[in-house]
């Protein structure tokens, strides 16, 4: 697998080598003793970074993961680093994702959060499964990153200004929601939905009413955090493994109104 995230680095190796050459064919002159003790200081010589349409285009079609992902090769032509580059082609330039190729809106998602989540993509813990194309998809790409990259990912994505999930359109049952959330999801994912992570549960009010949904399910049909290490997920599998439809429906309504300033504590606790 060719890496994606690579992509500047592989050019400018390239660039480095080409100029390696040159300098090397120079400092070969007999004479030039003294140049070559100046030559070795030039190797770290600025070398272009910004990579050509046909370059990208090139190492674009050398990826065969990457194919048929819209608007990757532009995204990628330029190097602001790892979000612009390789993220924002399916989470969208402020992290809101992109309900047509089903990526979440990740923008204010913790740091701590979205490396736990790379590290488990990477392991094999989460988009793994054969029904999971989603989760596979992130999968692929968590692979073509270093760690260094995905720090940085992290970084940046834990800085976007955070958008909140929709709010519930007017016949949602919100009074039986904030039941269900209090007594169901309340104690790992906190009153006000923004995840804990000495429990390492996700901030669930940022995230599209859709994504929430598909992950419900994820856990509920086993698809996402069924696998024996994944002693987090397996959580979230237990939990889920009871809702019906209509309980999942009610949740979904009630993180959006969680998000709008929903309070589901007792008044004696708030
Ligand atoms: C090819 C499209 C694609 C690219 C590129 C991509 N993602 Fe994703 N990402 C997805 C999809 C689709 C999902 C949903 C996975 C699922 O349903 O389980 C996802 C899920 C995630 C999640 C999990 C969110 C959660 O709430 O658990 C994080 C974090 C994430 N992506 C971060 C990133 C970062 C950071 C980058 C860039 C380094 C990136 N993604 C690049 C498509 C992509
Ligand atoms: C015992 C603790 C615990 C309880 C109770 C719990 N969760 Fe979770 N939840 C977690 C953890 C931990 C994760 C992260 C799982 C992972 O890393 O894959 C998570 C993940 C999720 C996700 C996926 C978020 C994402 O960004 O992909 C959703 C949605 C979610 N929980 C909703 C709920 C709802 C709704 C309830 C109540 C019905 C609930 N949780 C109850 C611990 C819990």
């Amino acid at each position: 697998m060719k890496p994606i995230g690579n992509f500047s680095d592989q050019s400018l190796l390239r660039v480095l080598r080409r100029e390696l050459l040159a300098l090397k064919t120079f400092c070969a002159l007999p004479f030039c003793l003294g140049i070559i003790t100046s030559c070795s200081d030039k190797t770290d010589l600025e070398a272009p970074t910004e990579l050509s349409e046909a370059e990208a285009e090139s190492l674009w079609k050398e990826a065969p993961d990457a194919e048929g992902v819209p608007g990757l090769v532009k995204a990628m032509d330029h190097e602001d680093g790892a979000y612009a580059q390789v993220c924002a082609a399916c989470h969208g330039s402020r992290g809101e994702g992109n309900e047509e190729i089903k990526s979440p809106s990740i923008a204010g998602l913790p740091a701590w959060y979205i490396e736990e989540q790379f590290r488990k993509f990477r392991k094999g813990e989460r988009g793994i499964h054969l029904d999971d194309l989603q989760g596979q998809q992130m999968r692929a790409i968590a692979l073509t990153l270093t760690e260094d990259q995905i720090t940085e990912a992290a970084e940046t994505v834990s800085n976007l200004p955070i958008i909140l999930t929709e709010a519930p359109g007017p016949d949602a049952q919100i009074e039986k929601g904030r039941y269900l959330f209090a007594n169901e999801c309340m104690e790992c994912h906190r009153y006000n939905g923004k995840g804990e992570v000495v429990f390492k549960s996700a901030q669930l009010i940022s995230l599209n009413r859709s994504y929430i949904r598909r992950q419900l399910e994820n856990f509920h049909e086993g698809k996402r955090g069924t696998a024996e290490t994944d002693a987090y997920g397996n959580k979230m599998v237990n939990v889920t493994s009871g809702l019906s439809d209509e309980e999942i429906d009610l949740l979904v309504d009630y993180i959006g109104a969680l998000a709008h300033g929903d309070d589901p504590r007792p008044a004696r606790d708030r």
